[in-house]
């Protein structure tokens, strides 16, 4: 095992990626993600994607090199590419949510949303303020 590194992207997803394709691409994630152990989250909305994939350094720059030339997104921007001391995620092979659907259950403050739009607009994130967003969207306390 190499370095743990995290990698976050955003993209605009494709109208030929139908919510079957969503389903297909976590399928695929299922099946390959954890022989290279590869954890994160997927999340998607209406227009966009953000991903956040954590693993071994190379893993996930070669995973992410292959994602980039998935026709059912465009305008892949890598918005974080460092080291970590820990897993956010060790659990979750790929942990998935549609943002459409969350918006009031949780702690979703008017600033983490700004945040997050900003994330989606393919903006680098400063610090590790957009992790903290994506947590609160998992509802990962620590
Ligand atoms: C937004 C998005 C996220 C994806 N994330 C992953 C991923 O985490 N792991 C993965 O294996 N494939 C992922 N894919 C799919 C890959 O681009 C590719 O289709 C897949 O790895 C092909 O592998 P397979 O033929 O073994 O299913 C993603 C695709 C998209 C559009």
């Amino acid at each position: 095992m190499g370095h743990l590194y995290k990698l976050i992207y955003s993209s605009i997803r494709e109208p030929k990626c139908t919510d079957a394709e969503i389903e297909k691409i976590l399928v695929s994630c299922k099946k390959n993600n954890p022989p290279k152990d590869i954890t994160g989250v997927l999340i998607h909305s209406k227009n966009s994607f953000i991903q956040y994939l954590e693993g071994d350094s190379k893993e996930i720059l070669s995973l992410y090199d292959e994602i980039k030339t998935d026709d059912r997104h465009r305008n892949v921007i890598m918005l974080a590419y460092s080291p970590i001391g820990e897993r956010i995620f060790p659990s979750w092979h790929m942990g998935y949510k549609n943002v459409d659907r969350i918006e009031f259950q949780t702690s979703i403050t008017a600033e983490d949303e700004e945040v997050f739009k900003s994330m989606i607009e393919g903006n680098k994130l400063e610090g590790d303020i957009g992790i903290s967003v994506l947590k609160k969207f998992f509802q990962i306390s620590k």
